[in-house]
């Protein structure tokens, strides 16, 4: 995934006249194999200087061991945090031409442009976690600050698409969540009162997101909530393989990646979906990198192979034939010109 990212970003380069300097470096089950870490020094001095980080996926059968003392997944959370992305913005477009691929009806799916933006860096996954005998528990917590800056986050990019931001919580039963609601009615109330508000409880959303999907323009939610949320968002635009992530913090730096994982079923056989990665560079360009244009030029590119009728197997459906990972990032070098 990440070569065909990289080598969209290399004929961008050529194109625009600058050049990236790419460090490359392991995270997860590689680098626990190296260094017996998920997340090595190096790696975390790196991605420290560097302007950007794209990351492909971690996790695999080989790190799996409920019993094993690391997984990759912790070098991911690691990393976020480390880098202070809590920001994390999933946008989800349904390609018309793509309809055929998603399970939905075609009628429901229509005009579908929504915007998650999930907190990455607090709830759940970052609390304290023990395990004794028979019982095991995982601390949720969120802090009024931690909801305030992924709300206004959030609003300030409703306010610059349709004007619409619906936030996703399950107030009835979780303190946190009450904390989030009430927090969030404040700040929208004497920040953002041009942004036009929505609350939800999840399992609501859950439906909603499949009965009337083109209704939302963003929605924000915490991390867990918003990990369920966007796999299942997914199915609106027909793959996993399609939907790119940004993931910013305070600063410009940000980590950019698809949402799939590493699919290890699929993994090395050439045929495998790049559109979520190479989108996920195309974010990076445009904000880490303040390169619109170019972002913008990578994604019509991909939306050019599409449009010219190129598949990988997950969205090839039966009637037409899939090419491989190498041979679709080619088309898309080719779109750039
Ligand atoms: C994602 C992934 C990760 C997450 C896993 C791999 C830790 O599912 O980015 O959505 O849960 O955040
Ligand atoms: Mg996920």
């Amino acid at each position: 995934m990440i070569d065909a990212a990289r080598d969209v970003l290399e004929r961008v380069a050529a194109l625009g006249e600058y050049r990236f300097a790419f460090d490359v470096r392991d995270i997860g089950g590689a680098a626990i194999d190296a260094t017996g870490s998920p997340l090595p020094d190096d790696t975390i001095a790196s991605v420290k200087e560097a302007d950007a980080v794209l990351l492909g996926a971690v996790g695999g059968p080989k790190w799996s061991d409920p019993a094993a003392a690391v997984r990759p997944e912790q070098g991911l959370l690691d990393l976020r945090e480390t880098l202070g992305v809590f920001a994390n913005l999933r946008p989800v477009r349904v390609n018309p031409r793509l309809a055929g691929a998603s399970p939905l009806r075609p009628e429901i799916i229509d005009g579908v442009d929504l915007l998650v933006v999930r907190e990455l860096t607090g709830g759940i996954y970052f609390g304290d976690k023990s395990r004794s005998g028979t019982s095991a528990s995982d601390l949720c917590t969120y802090t009024t600050a931690e909801i305030e800056r992924i709300v206004r986050v959030a609003a300030r990019l409703a306010l610059s698409r349709r004007g619409k931001l619906c936030s996703v919580d399950k107030a009835n039963v979780l303190e946190t969540s009450r904390l989030w609601r009430s927090v969030t009615d404040g700040l929208l109330a004497s920040e953002f009162p041009a942004v036009e508000a929505e609350t939800l409880l999840v399992d609501a959303a859950a439906m909603h997101l499949l009965s009337r999907p083109a209704d939302f323009d963003v929605i924000v939610t915490e991390n867990m909530f918003g990990d369920i949320l966007t796999d299942e968002a997914s199915m609106l635009a027909g793959s996993l393989g399609l939907l790119p992530s940004a993931s910013l913090g305070d600063g410009t730096s940000g980590l950019y990646e698809p949402i799939h994982g590493s699919a290890p079923d699929i993994a090395g056989k050439n045929i495998a979906n790049p559109c979520g990665t190479i989108a996920s560079a195309a974010m990076l360009l445009r904000h880490s990198l303040k390169l619109e244009d170019a972002a913008h030029a990578v994604e019509s590119a991909i939306d050019a192979a599409i449009a010219a009728g190129h598949r990988t197997a997950d969205i090839a459906g039966s009637d037409s034939a899939a090419i491989g990972t190498r041979e679709f990032t080619a088309e898309v070098v080719r779109n750039l010109g």
